[in-house]
């Protein structure tokens, strides 16, 4: 069969592009009219997320809009927490709303609740994206990380730091480990059937490694993610794994030696010269400069972008953001990115 090339696999697997593969994580969703007008039709986020063929045009929207090298599936972390029977509504300026927080007494029957039938239309989401992709694009699956969704199930919603799990932690660190091992279990099932379904890369989401002390964090964050990498390859050995440590400072470096792991997410924060001196020698790096500036625009943002551009010159690297597009960011400013990632 003749296999066209995806340059965002080929980078990953460590060949240099002449110019790096981009994707932007949130390029699906709010600073987009297409998905504005898509999210009024399906009425709620959650019914978007659960309606396989809108879930799958809001997938491929921005790659046909940016000609973004990869698509992001369209889904949210927090729908492993709805598949093992938690109450999850996402509310207009209040963000997610999950009931009841868990506790000890619930982990039996978050342990037998068997995931995937409630998410077979996230499955069927990626079916119906691979069919309708270009070739040459690559589709990236993901999860959240098994600390930040505990997080959110414990505190039931939004919180400015995970201060309530780490008390938790040190209360009753059994309960926690114990937690973060069932998380960890549905997650690589997730993950698995995602794969299945033709997700190319898999992406896992630590947006609360921000606020770990460093005492805590190989224990809740590294432990589950060096685990979850591992059953993955042996499962799916073919298959990229992608870790977003987000606000992990100088602590990357701990995420740098989780064997499993192709390609690590930096963050805004992070130093880019030092991440390429002390990570990119182990790790594929992505991402980095402040969504903030894209929402801004102009010669701050380009010469940020072209900066990061220098920085990883050499070497493969997936460009992409440092978190998520603010909602507010117009589109103008996202072309004029793709302009200066794509111009070599
Ligand atoms: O384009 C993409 O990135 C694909 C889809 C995607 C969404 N959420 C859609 C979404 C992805 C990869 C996520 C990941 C996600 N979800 C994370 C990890 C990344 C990060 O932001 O740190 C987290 C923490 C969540 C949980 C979540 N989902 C929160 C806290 C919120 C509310 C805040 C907000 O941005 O509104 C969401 C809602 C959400 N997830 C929206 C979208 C497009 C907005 C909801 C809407 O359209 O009404």
């Amino acid at each position: 069969m003749h296999s066209v090339s995806v340059p965002f696999l080929s980078c990953i697997k460590g060949t240099l592009p002449d110019t790096p593969p981009v994707w932007f994580m949130r390029q699906a969703g709010r600073h987009l009219p297409e998905y504005r007008e898509l999210r009024r039709k399906a009425g709620s986020f959650m019914n978007l997320c659960l309606d396989s063929e809108l879930a799958a045009l809001a997938t491929l929207q921005p790659v046909s809009r940016y000609d973004t090298d990869a698509a992001i599936l369209f889904a949210d972390i927090l729908l492993i927490a709805h598949a093992m029977g938690v109450s999850l509504r996402f509310e207009e300026g209040k963000g997610p709303q999950l009931h009841p927080p868990a506790k000890p007494s619930d982990l039996p029957e978050y342990e037998n609740t068997d995931i995937s039938r409630s998410l077979e239309p996230v499955f069927n989401t990626v079916r119906l994206v691979k069919a309708g992709l270009a070739p040459g694009k690559a589709l990236i699956g993901f999860a959240g990380a098994p600390w930040t969704v505990m997080t959110y199930m414990l505190a039931g919603g939004t919180q400015s730091d995970p201060a309530g799990s780490r008390r938790e932690y040190y209360r009753n660190p059994s309960f926690i480990r114990d937690f973060l091992g069932i998380i960890a279990d549905k997650t690589v099932d997730y993950l698995v059937g995602q794969i299945d379904a033709g997700a190319d890369a898999v992406q896992l989401f630590e947006s609360w490694a921000t606020g770990l002390p460093w005492s805590v964090l190989e224990d809740v964050s590294v432990r589950p993610l060096d685990e979850i990498t591992r059953r993955i390859k042996e499962k799916r050995p073919a298959i990229p794994v992608i870790l977003f440590p987000k606000g992990a400072g100088e602590k990357m470096q701990a995420y740098a030696r989780i064997a499993c792991c192709d390609v690590l997410g930096i963050d805004y924060c992070v130093d880019p010269v030092w991440v390429r001196e002390n990570i990119a020698p182990f790790k594929t790096i992505q991402g980095g400069p402040d969504p903030l500036l894209v929402l801004e625009g102009g010669k701050r943002m380009e010469a940020m972008a072209r900066r990061y551009l220098e920085i990883f010159s050499g070497i493969p690297y997936v460009f992409n953001l440092g978190h998520g597009l603010h909602p507010q960011t117009p589109v103008e400013n996202v072309y004029k990115l793709m302009e200066i990632v794509r111009e070599g």
